[in-house]
């Protein structure tokens, strides 16, 4: 069967690249702590903004969260006049508990997730033993997506594409001529995103990333992390599929499906796990929000002993 998302998804980016109108305006924000990229789009013709990937500040010693990243971002949408509609999440990450809460409180949008969340809540859910009062429907969002849905920013097109295999749910989500491709691949000299999750898998992995680098060559990919690379010193998170195309590590053209699944599944046996897995984990499946409060008011994070 053709893959009329992906083919949408082209059309798209060039309708884009022919209409200088069709384009958004990007802003990255990056958290060094967990080498994390969130981004503010917005349309210039009406200030619609989306933001993708925000980041709650969490300390893992003392359990202490703070709102100074989150708070950059509100200090820049309010500067601009912008109006948020949509606080998009690539995935449940594991390296960082998202802002989008926060976030939607001071400044409105809809919190949007892809409909893969359902499984990823199952799976979790039982990990963690979260009790009945924890609905694994995806209903803690407002919007759950599915491979080639379209949805606009103010008058820009946008598109979401499922591409699994960092995690069964993550969502590639196409603004304009602009790809923001999560978890899938990294810069080109660092390569891609680890498939070793529970319910990920290198061979999806590698399909959802050659399906995005179907998308034209000039299309501006917009990754989630950067973590430097041998003799890079700056951090970096932008890209082009010609460029990912021509010089990706571990993906570029002539890679075989095979040999990408030997290499991304020898190199996840040497990762340890991110540091803020657990607390990520439980409180991004939940939308970013904490536990329910226990009766003397406070929210535990749960740590299963031996399970991982
Ligand atoms: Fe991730």
């Amino acid at each position: 069967m053709a893959d009329e998302a992906i083919q949408a998804a082209a059309e798209q980016i060039e309708r884009a690249q022919t209409d200088k109108a069709l384009r958004p305006s990007i802003a990255g924000f990056f958290d060094e702590s967990t080498n994390t990229v969130s981004y503010v789009i917005h349309d210039p013709a009406t200030c619609e903004a989306a933001i993708i990937d925000s980041v709650l500040d969490y300390e893992s010693a003392s359990g202490r969260t703070s709102n100074s990243s989150a708070n950059r971002i509100i200090e820049y949408v309010t500067s601009k006049n912008m109006k948020v509609t949509w606080l998009i999440e690539t995935h449940a990450h594991a390296d960082h508990i998202s802002a989008a809460p926060y976030l939607q409180q001071k400044l409105g949008g809809k919190l949007a997730i892809g409909r893969g969340i359902i499984k990823v809540q199952d799976v979790f859910g039982k990990l963690f033993n979260a009790g009945t009062d924890f609905e694994r429907d995806g209903s803690q969002f407002d919007r759950l997506f599915d491979d080639g849905e379209r949805f606009s920013l103010g008058t820009i097109e946008g598109i979401a594409l499922h591409v699994p295999g960092h995690t069964p749910a993550d969502m590639a989500f196409i603004i304009g001529d602009a790809a923001f491709v999560g978890d899938t691949i990294f810069m080109p000299d660092f390569g891609t995103a680890r498939a070793d999750f529970p319910g990920g898998d290198a061979r999806q992995l590698f399909r959802s990333i050659r399906r995005l680098l179907s998308l034209p060559d000039e299309t501006r990919l917009f990754l989630c992390h950067d973590y430097k690379a041998p003799g890079r010193d700056e951090f970096a998170w932008e890209s082009t599929v010609r460029q990912q195309r021509e010089n990706n590590v571990h993906v570029k053209d002539g890679v075989s499906e095979h040999d990408f699944v030997e290499m991304r599944t020898s190199r996840d046996k040497t990762l340890s796990m991110p540091k803020l897995i657990m607390p990520s984990v439980q409180i991004n499946i939940r939308g970013g929000r904490l536990p329910d409060p226990e009766d003397n008011g406070v929210s535990y994070i749960k740590i299963p002993v031996n399970a991982v």
